[in-house]
């Protein structure tokens, strides 16, 4: 019923033949089961709007709560992710490897980002298969990493927005502390996908801090390690935007990252997510 391109080795593909405003069953069933095995899906093409994307949204589950906007004028779900032309902003959102929201009790299962309008270069969005980066472990470090459970936490980052909304000073650099962990949410952190079964890691740039009953010191290189493994090149795949695209990804398979490398040009996306289960 739809046409599925792979679009790197490692994870995403590209999804034609279909019109997202008018799925029916069955072929939203397919693309709920491409998008459990990829990963991340791209639907380029869509002329869709706030309120198609907001009943796309909401075939896969209830929506998810967002940590950072309001959402649009009558879709509270729909949260825009716009960047207006001009030089480019001290903090920008997104620009580092993240899973979104990993600090809620119940983060996002699924995100959607849909593009209206795109800069004439860069403000690619990149991802990487954290299902592939767990496979790539040894059995040693599986072993090891069996049981263990993240701190997730984003207190750091919203200190550094504070600052920046007081004196317009960022921090030289964002160093999480100790009060950071206190607040600190746990989840696995190798997650168990809770359709197919696949193991993937769930570490990040952005909110991972620490592992729980291990000290900093002994946290900290195990959590680098798998960041280097997570972000090795062999996992990416990178989307290049244009108007009227749809991308859908499992925050249970892979992280992404934003890149503040468009200015002067301006950017207008709309983003959504999906409820997800506690970690499993
Ligand atoms: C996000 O991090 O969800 C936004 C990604 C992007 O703007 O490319």
């Amino acid at each position: 019923l739809i046409d599925v391109e792979a679009l790197a080795a490692s994870m995403g593909a590209v999804v034609r033949g279909v019109d997202l405003a008018g799925l029916d069953d069955p072929t939203f069933a397919e693309i709920e089961r491409a998008l459990y095995h990829h990963g991340l899906l791209v639907f380029p093409d869509q002329k869709i709007g706030h309120a198609d994307q907001d009943a796309l949204t909401r075939r896969f589950g209830e929506h998810g709560v967002d940590a950072y906007t309001d959402g649009v004028p009558g879709f509270p779900d729909i949260q825009p992710v716009v960047r207006e032309a001009g030089p480019a902003p001290p903090i920008f959102f997104g620009a580092n490897w993240h899973t979104d929201s990993p600090f809620l009790p119940r983060p996002p299962a699924i995100s959607m980002l849909r593009s209206v309008e795109v800069p004439p270069f860069g403000g690619d969005t990149l991802y990487t298969s954290t299902r592939q980066a767990y496979a790539g472990l040894s059995d040693g470090m599986k072993a090891l990493l069996d049981g263990m459970r993240g701190l997730y936490s984003r207190s750091h980052l919203l200190r550094a927005i504070q600052q920046w909304e007081e004196d317009q000073s960022l921090p030289f650099d964002i160093v999480p502390g100790e009060h950071d962990l206190r607040d600190a949410t746990a989840h696995p952190l190798v997650r168990t996908h809770p359709v197919t079964g696949h193991k993937a890691l769930y570490v990040d740039e952005n909110y991972t801090l620490g592992i729980e009953g291990l000290r900093r010191a002994e946290a900290t290189p195990i959590l680098a390690y798998l960041l280097s493994q997570v972000t090795k090149p062999d996992y990416l795949c990178r989307v290049r935007w244009q108007p009227n695209m749809l991308a859908m990804w499992d925050n249970r398979l892979v992280l992404h990252q934003a890149f503040d490398d468009f200015a002067p040009h301006r950017r207008e996306m709309y983003r959504s997510t999906v409820l997800g289960e506690v970690p499993l």
